[in-house]
């Protein structure tokens, strides 16, 4: 596909939130329940979970755009769960499988299977149960139904999916759980567990289910502020651009993009505040703005940990120098996403500097026309591509299969939206 350079404008809405799909998804199969989740994320990642829950005995599918999930006799997987490319399905499934006592293995495809999961590993061992890794990576097996030894847990990162796993290990084993330095991870597990009736409290360092058991009803997923995020940076970097994105999510432990952009001086307004299921959600707007570089410290990182790409093509024409701390983690997403800033950025002639924490832009006039940028097979370095090409384009990605994972459709809405003030038959 290659990205064309031109403005965006016109009213959009992007797909349901893809953290919280997988978390309605399996915090709902752990009763019986019938629950209609609205808005679920159609990427790839949410068919990996559906997949998963289906495996082990719970129902969910897919009915248009949203799904129907109902827990069921759990039992033991027949064959090893496939997590595709969903590090968080990954994670979630070993928590669910450490509650239930289920005996399970898990796989990957190749990008998953060099993911770190002995993190996780290791405190679910403390919970009491036995998980085998293939070198602390997939594949890997987890069984016994043990008693719960330990129900306290101090967090060895600041990850949201170790959280959440621990949190699942607790709701499918009727086990109360408290957790500590939570470092700021998104809540998004703790939020929906409050709004089914759960006894929790949490704040941004501490967690403590009193008690686990939960009335799950039918819920509505927001926007995904990490979708919205492509469209926005654009908006804000590409002259002419002006948009609204309906019905975002915005909740403060997600919204560490849109504080940076702010603070970089970007025209982003930010309205119709409303609150679905304990999650906020507004409507964004964003126009194109002059940015200046700034310095992004690690608790803001935490907070837009899967928007650090696309913020790099923010930091690529703000004026002066934009530092980015708290990055390690970024080496073991989907791809070294530090290696994928710098590759991108310098196709377009924007010098970058990385060391094990941090990485320095020195915004400037990039200019990635006749470009071309290797995504690694990562969705969202595929998208912040579009951005870039937007902005200084054309510009060429060697694969946008992988977008699927979490936006399938991306790149007709990308188009439209480019296109917005043409009529459909100019357009042919
Ligand atoms: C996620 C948490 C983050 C994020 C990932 C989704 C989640 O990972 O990068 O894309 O849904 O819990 P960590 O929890 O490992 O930081």
């Amino acid at each position: 596909v290659i990205f064309q350079r031109g403005a965006l404008r016109g009213e959009i809405a992007v797909p349901g939130d893809k953290s919280i799909s997988h978390r309605a998804l399996f915090i709902a199969a752990s009763t019986q329940a019938k629950v209609r989740v609205q808005n679920l994320n159609p990427g790839r990642d949410l068919d990996a979970t559906i997949g998963a829950l289906s495996s082990i005995g719970a129902s969910a599918k897919r009915d248009g755009p949203d799904a129907e999930v109902q827990g069921g006799r759990l039992h033991a997987p027949e064959a090893p769960v496939n997590c595709l490319n969903s590090g968080t399905t990954a994670r979630l499934i070993m928590g669910t499988c450490a509650g239930a006592g289920l005996h399970a293995r898990l796989q990957g495809d190749e990008s998953l299977s060099s993911r770190p999961m002995e993190p996780v590993a290791a405190q679910l061992r403390a919970f009491g149960s036995r998980v085998t890794t293939s070198g602390g990576a997939l594949p890997l097996e987890i069984a016994g139904q043990l008693p719960a030894q330990t129900r306290h847990f101090i967090l060895l990162s600041a990850s949201a999916q170790i959280k959440s796993a621990l949190l699942l290990a607790g709701v499918y084993s009727g086990t109360p759980v408290t957790l500590e330095r939570c470092g700021g991870s998104r809540d998004h597990t703790e939020r929906l567990l409050k709004s089914w009736n759960a006894d929790i409290v949490f704040d941004a360092d501490r967690v403590a289910m009193r008690s686990a058991h939960i009335e799950p009803r039918d819920t509505r997923i927001p926007g995904d502020l990490s979708a919205a995020a492509f469209f926005l940076v654009a908006a804000v970097v590409t002259p002419g651009s002006r948009l609204t994105i309906r019905d975002v999510g915005i909740n403060p432990s997600r919204s560490g993009l849109l504080d940076a952009l702010l603070q970089m001086g970007a025209r982003i307004e930010i309205g119709n505040r409303r609150e679905w299921d304990c999650e906020p959600v507004a409507d964004l707007s964003a126009e194109f703005s002059a940015l200046r570089g700034i310095t992004i410290d690690s608790s803001l990182t935490v907070r837009a940990i899967d928007e650090i790409v696309i913020l790099s093509v923010a930091a690529a024409v703000a004026q002066g120098q934009t530092r980015i701390a708290g990055i390690s983690d970024l080496r073991g997403k989907e791809s070294d996403r530090v290696a994928a800033i710098e590759q991108m950025l310098r196709s377009a002639g924007v010098a970058t500097e990385s060391d094990t924490n941090a990485i320095w832009i020195t915004g400037g006039i990039p200019n990635a026309a006749g470009a071309s940028v290797q995504t690694g097979g990562d969705h969202r370095t595929a998208m912040a591509a579009a951005a870039l090409g937007a902005l200084c384009g054309p510009l060429e990605i060697d694969d946008a299969a992988c977008i699927d994972v979490s936006f399938p459709g991306f790149v007709p809405q990308w188009a439209a939206a480019q296109n917005a003030d043409r009529t459909i038959a100019e357009l042919r």
